[in-house]
């Protein structure tokens, strides 16, 4: 009786461990199957950069891209087909996301070293951690394990990710709606350290505010009349700005104190500080102190890279990012 009730208790202990062992991420996920695989990432991210200055931003923005759309499974880095449609042509995406060519690399790398098990869904999150530290932001261990979907959904990348023109209210919202909080959101916001937008993220707030006649009035005046030069209105929409315009290449917490002096670029980053209450706390907070705001980004990034992982045996590793097989 005693050995049959404790053969239950094995059985039970041992079949929730493989439970556990199988449904969660796990640093030194690949330590026995692809033990370079940090090594080879980190190199193909500081690569890529060396020609592009600009490719740590867009990495880091990819893997955010991917995770608030049916969760970080790499559906972002889907090509479009004749009979596929993917992500890449949706509205926040549409001619702006980039970074497609040094994954694809860092993948090709993996392939030759550790075929068919490295996923680019994880490929995502170790880059955008490298490209954080390669600017001078924090370091984080990357939970990993992700495998890569078969799907992408446009309408999902059309309404999940959070729009240039939402206030404060409406930004929370997107961030909960996918499992994260309103902290998150100020916190992940000052990912816009580093990179561009292109005017037409800006252009309305600079000459005409939500149809207002004027310029948004907590634009800091010495900003707004370098913007409005530099984005002229009969210019190119597309042509780019830095999201920091005082350390541009550098990830540190400039781009809160940019928001408390009025030089925030987007509607989006200005009213965290305009709207008073605890977005405007937190800006202030980190505006002052780097090292809170470093901790709590790595907390953050984390959190954001547990979306929805699509973990063994579902999905997929793909041999080519951009195909989903
Ligand atoms: C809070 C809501 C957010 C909004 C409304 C937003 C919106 C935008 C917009 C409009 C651009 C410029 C796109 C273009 O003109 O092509 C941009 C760029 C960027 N975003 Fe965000 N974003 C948000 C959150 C985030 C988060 C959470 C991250 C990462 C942690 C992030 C990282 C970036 C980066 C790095 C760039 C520059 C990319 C490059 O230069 O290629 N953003 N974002
Ligand atoms: C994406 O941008 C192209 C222009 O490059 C445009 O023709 C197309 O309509 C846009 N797609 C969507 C879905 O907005
Ligand atoms: C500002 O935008 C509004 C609404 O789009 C428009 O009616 C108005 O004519 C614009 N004003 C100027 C000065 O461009």
């Amino acid at each position: 009786m005693i050995s049959t009730y404790s053969l239950l208790l094995l059985l039970i202990a041992t079949s929730s461990l493989a439970f556990s062992a199988e449904a969660a991420l796990a640093t030194g996920y690949y330590d026995s199957t692809c033990p370079q695989v940090e090594k080879i990432v980190k190199a193909g991210v500081a690569n890529a950069a060396q020609s592009d200055s600009r490719l740590p931003a867009s990495l880091l923005r990819l893997h955010f891209h991917d995770c608030f759309v049916q969760g970080c499974d790499a559906s972002v880095l889907l090509d479009d087909t004749p009979t596929f449609k993917g992500e890449k042509t949706a509205g926040p995406n549409n001619n702006s996301i980039r970074g497609f060519e040094a994954i694809d690399a860092i993948k090709s790398s993996l392939e030759s070293s550790c075929k068919g098990v490295v996923s680019c869904a994880d490929i995502l999150a170790l880059a955008a951690r490298d490209s954080v530290v390669l600017s001078g932001g924090p370091s984080w261990e990357v939970p990993l394990g992700r495998r890569d979907s078969i799907t992408a959904s446009f309408s999902g990348a059309t309404n999940r990710l959070p729009s240039f023109f939402s206030d404060v209210n409406g930004l929370i919202k997107s961030f909960t709606d996918v499992g994260l909080t309103a902290e998150d959101m100020f916190t992940l916001s000052g990912g816009h350290s580093i990179g561009q937008a292109r005017c037409l993220a800006f252009v309305s707030r600079i000459f005409n505010d939500s149809g207002s006649g004027s310029p948004d009035p907590s634009i800091r005046p010495s900003f707004l009349s370098a913007l409005q030069s530099k984005c002229p209105q009969t210019g190119s929409l597309s042509s780019l700005q830095p999201l920091d315009a005082t350390t541009i290449n550098k990830f540190d917490n400039q781009y809160y104190l940019n928001l408390v002096l009025g030089k925030g670029l987007l509607h989006s980053d200005q009213v965290l500080f305009n709207t008073v209450g605890v977005a405007r706390n937190f800006v202030k907070a980190y505006s002052a102190d780097q090292s809170k705001f470093f901790s709590n980004f790595a907390g953050s990034m984390i959190k954001m890279g547990k979306l929805s992982p699509l973990l063994a045996p579902k999905g997929i590793i793909r041999s080519n990012c951009r195909v989903p097989r």
